[in-house]
């Protein structure tokens, strides 16, 4: 199978992040076609500084090979190293309608979080997303819940761009973890974690032990003091159960049972302890991997110059379809 997925390099990585994506991508890079990408131009679409971005490009190549992609078992690079993507989101526009974009919900989102910035390419974004999925013949997007919108969006292009001009392009489909795929707010559980929220709201994923202490320790818990998954009586509890059952591998039954009648503080206790153990080799790898500035662009380079063949061949045969000589 073909995998293909996708991060904004836009700020600090959480823990919500791996675990509704990042980590998905591991076991699936041992027995398929991989390519993960650092979507910078999308990262574009909110605010950002000039002078960050390439930092954060960096950062979020450091957080892929900390959490354990392997260079050698996929593709990894950076969407603007690959002039395709950008020249297809332009043409999918022209199949689009209007209509399908505002709808959105993540559109919907972005225009009510930043009023002052409400640019085309916001609204445009699914359209760069579906030519990343598409140039590539993807079988499966491993993503969290926020983006299945987007990638039933562009089975629906596919289909449409296949009826209209002959077949080109594979329908892929969304891969949502079992469990995971909405890690909600340390601080308001009936939202997910984003990274562009307050820094109390997320853990990142190479939090300091200080850090996710005072985090843990602080994240809103629901009124009672039974452990008791029920996401919507229980919202705090149940994102905290669950983020303990994917870091421990214990099953949430098994955890209710553990933690039965030792209230909230007992558990958060366990948690943070068990969060500094499963963060520390991130953390490690991270330290080794600031120093290997040179070999990190090697390994982009690298996937940009694969990437690009298969990017090419798709575009060639868009191109002949659409009339464009
Ligand atoms: P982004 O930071 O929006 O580029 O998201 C990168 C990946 O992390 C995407 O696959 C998202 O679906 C996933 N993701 C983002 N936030 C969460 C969350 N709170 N829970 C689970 N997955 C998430
Ligand atoms: N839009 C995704 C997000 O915000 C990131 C992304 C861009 C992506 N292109 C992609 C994910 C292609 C999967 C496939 O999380």
């Amino acid at each position: 199978m073909r995998i293909f997925s996708g991060i904004r390099p836009t700020g600090e990585i959480h823990i919500g992040n791996y675990l509704g994506a990042i980590k998905n991508w591991i076991s699936l890079q041992e027995k398929n076609e991989c390519i993960f990408c650092i979507v910078d131009l999308h990262a574009l679409t909110t605010p950002y500084k000039p002078k960050d971005l390439e930092k954060n490009i960096t950062e979020t190549a450091i957080v892929y090979l900390a959490a354990g992609l392997d260079p050698t078992k996929c593709i990894l690079f950076v969407q603007s190293d690959v002039k395709e993507h950008a020249e297809l989101a332009w043409l999918l526009g022209t199949i689009t309608s209007l209509g399908e974009l505002k709808r959105m919900t993540q559109f919907k989102e972005k225009i009510r979080k930043h009023p002052e910035y409400i640019n085309a390419s916001l609204l445009n974004y699914p359209l760069l997303m579906a030519a990343d999925i598409l140039l590539y013949q993807t079988d499966l997007v491993p993503v969290g819940k926020d983006q299945q919108q987007h990638v039933e969006l562009t089975r629906e292009i596919a289909r449409r761009f296949n009826r209209k001009f002959g077949k080109v392009f594979k329908e892929a489909k969304v891969l949502l973890p079992k469990m995971g795929a909405r890690i909600m707010s340390l601080q308001d559980p009936r939202k997910k974690m984003s990274k562009t929220d307050d820094p109390k709201e997320y853990i990142e994923l190479f939090a300091k032990p200080t850090e996710i202490r005072k985090k843990i320790m602080a994240a809103v818990t629901d009124p009672g003091k039974e452990i008791k998954y029920n996401p919507t009586k229980k919202p705090g509890i149940s994102n905290l159960l669950t983020i303990f059952s994917l870091f421990s591998g214990k099953s949430i039954k098994e955890l209710e049972k553990e933690f039965k009648g030792k209230g909230y503080e007992r558990f958060k206790k366990s948690l943070v302890k068990l969060l500094i153990n499963s963060l520390e080799p991130f953390r490690r790898k991270r330290k080794e991997l600031l120093s290997r500035e040179v070999y990190i662009k090697e390994i982009l380079q690298k996937g940009a110059r694969r990437a690009r063949i298969i990017a090419q061949s798709t575009m060639q045969e868009v191109r002949k379809k659409m009339g464009l000589i």
